[in-house]
This record gives structure tokens, C-alpha cells and sequence, in this order.
């Protein structure tokens, strides 16, 4: 009985000592209030360009990131897209601890930097040579993407800009394929619940045919760059020595 009481104040002590922390939103909600704010919001390109310096050192000046997939590329992705995983990302939302330090508000400022900052990224054209495949099941990549991806992603990679569904189409191969490995196990943490579903029986042999068959996919003629073009906004850039051979 005294034992019961006990228990009883400490319930009553701790909900009111600590009801507010209950209410604390989480990573989730925090992001999509956010991504929200951001949605309402003018996105000043020039800014964006200014603020896109911070981002150079990993996904290169010219957003096309590494075909090895460590980065990945984010020019040309979808300008919600790009706010929703920067919002993500920043509310620990998203598990990507490399960049998570250049995201947070105090380095890279707050929901108006995001909006400028995707603006100029969406806007940067996406390289003609992303990282691809075997090529090797091509046709059973091309099946399985019908059957599995295109509502979603789109029956070219495109993605969705209002259900801010990433393009894949152009995105490099190894990336792809640790996302799809980070989404299936619940790692990336915003991971779709429904593409968990539609992917969780995939086996090897299937996950790397679809998603050869995914970067193979070309992005349209015009959000494609020129052969050799470099971004003139960074011309002070120095390139790592495996990169200046011509690999893009
Ligand atoms: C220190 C390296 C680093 C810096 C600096 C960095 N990023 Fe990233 N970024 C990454 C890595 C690594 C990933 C992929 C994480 C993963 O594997 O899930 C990523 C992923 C992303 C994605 C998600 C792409 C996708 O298709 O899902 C976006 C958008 C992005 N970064 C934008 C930016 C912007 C904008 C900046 C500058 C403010 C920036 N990043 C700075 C390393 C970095
Ligand atoms: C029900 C819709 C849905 C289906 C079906 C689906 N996806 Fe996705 N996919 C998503 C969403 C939404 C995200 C982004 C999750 C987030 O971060 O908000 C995503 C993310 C991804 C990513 C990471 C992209 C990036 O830029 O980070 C890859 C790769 C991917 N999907 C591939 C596939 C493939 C291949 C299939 C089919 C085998 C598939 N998806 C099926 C909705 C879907």
C-alpha cells in the first residue's frame, strides 16, 4: 500500500515537474515545421550562391558530388527535396552526421538560408557523367523499377516536387545504393514507411539491377550540363588531384 502511495507522488511529481518536456516536438515534427516555414518564403538565388561556399568541400562547386557516392549529387534534385532533407538533417531527423555539423542554424543560418541556398542548388545543372552500374541486368532493373518505383520516383526518375520525392535519375549508383540499404534498415531514419514495404523482399541481384537501371535513367537534355562545364561561381576551387582528370 505505502509502496503504491510512493509510486503514486513520484507519477504526480514527475508530470508536473517534467509535463513540458513531454511536449517537446519530435525530430520529425520539428522538421516539417520547418520544411513548412521554408515553403512560404521568397528564395533569394544570390544569397543561396553566397551560402553554397560551406557546401563546395563535399559536394564539389558543382553539386555533382562523387561518383564513388560518398557525396551525393544534389544539383538539379528537387528544390523540396533539397529543403527536406537540409530540414531533416538539421533536426537530426535524417542520420547524416558528416554534414550534419555545416547544417545546423548557427553555421548556415536559419529556415530563409535554407530556402536560398535550395534555390541555388536546384537551379545548378547535373552532370552528364554520374556514376553508373554494371549494366549487366539492365532488364530486370528496367521490370522492377516499373512494377516497384515509378509511382513514387516517376517514369523517368523525376521524382515528385509536391510529395518532395527525391529524383534518382543521374544520381550516382554507389549512393543509391547505400540509401537503399539505409532506408531498408530504418538507418537514414526518415526512411518512406512505404518504400521500406515495397523494397524489404528485394534481394541483391534485384536491389543493384533497379538501381543501375535507376542512374542509368537521364534527367531532361536541359538540366544537363555541357560537356566540361565547370561552375564559374567557385573559379577559385582546387580540385583533389583524383578529380582533375577529366572523370565527369
Ligand atoms: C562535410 C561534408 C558535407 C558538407 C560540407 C555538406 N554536405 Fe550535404 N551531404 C553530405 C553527405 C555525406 C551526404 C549523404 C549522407 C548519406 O549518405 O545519407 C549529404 C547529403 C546531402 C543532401 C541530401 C541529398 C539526397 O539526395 O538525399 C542534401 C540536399 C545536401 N547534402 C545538401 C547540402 C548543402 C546545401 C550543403 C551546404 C550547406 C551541404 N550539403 C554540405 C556531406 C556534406
Ligand atoms: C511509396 C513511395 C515510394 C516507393 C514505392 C519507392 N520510393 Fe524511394 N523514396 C521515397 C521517398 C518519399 C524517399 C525520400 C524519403 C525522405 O527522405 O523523405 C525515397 C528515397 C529514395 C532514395 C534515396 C534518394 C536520395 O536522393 O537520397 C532512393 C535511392 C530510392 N528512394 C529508390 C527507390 C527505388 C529503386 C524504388 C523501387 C524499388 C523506390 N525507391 C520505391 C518514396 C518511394
Amino acid at each position: 500500500m505505502f509502496q503504491r502511495k510512493r509510486f503514486g507522488l513520484v507519477a504526480v511529481g514527475l508530470a508536473v515537474c517534467c509535463g513540458a518536456a513531454a511536449q517537446v516536438d519530435t525530430p520529425e515534427e520539428t522538421a516539417k515545421r520547418e520544411y513548412d516555414q521554408v515553403m512560404q518564403l521568397q528564395p533569394n538565388i544570390e544569397n543561396g550562391r553566397r551560402l553554397y561556399l560551406t557546401c563546395t568541400v563535399c559536394h564539389r562547386p558543382e553539386g555533382w558530388g562523387t561518383i564513388d557516392g560518398m557525396y551525393p549529387q544534389i544539383a538539379g534534385q528537387l528544390r523540396t527535396v533539397i529543403i527536406k532533407q537540409l530540414a531533416d538533417t538539421r533536426a537530426r531527423n535524417r542520420d547524416n552526421p558528416i554534414m550534419y555539423p555545416f547544417s545546423v542554424p548557427d553555421i548556415l543560418g536559419g529556415p530563409q538560408a535554407v530556402a536560398d541556398i535550395a534555390a541555388y542548388v536546384a537551379k545548378l545543372p547535373m552532370t552528364p557523367h554520374n556514376g553508373v552500374g554494371p549494366g549487366t541486368d539492365l532488364e530486370l532493373g528496367a521490370r522492377l523499377y516499373e512494377d516497384n518505383c515509378k509511382k513514387c520516383h516517376g517514369a523517368n526518375g523525376e521524382g515528385d516536387t509536391k510529395e518532395h520525392i527525391p529524383a534518382v535519375a543521374g544520381q550516382h549508383y554507389l549512393y543509391q545504393m547505400r540509401e537503399f540499404d539505409w532506408i531498408r534498415i530504418g538507418k537514414r531514419r526518415n526512411s518512406d514507411p512505404k518504400m521500406v514495404k515495397q523494397i524489404e523482399s528485394f534481394s541483391p541481384r534485384e536491389q543493384s539491377a533497379v538501381l543501375d537501371y535507376a542512374s542509368r535513367m537521364r534527367p531532361p537534355k536541359e538540366k544537363l550540363a555541357k560537356e566540361g562545364w565547370t561552375n564559374p561561381d567557385f573559379p577559385g576551387y582546387v580540385r583533389p588531384p583524383s578529380e582533375v582528370a577529366p572523370r565527369f
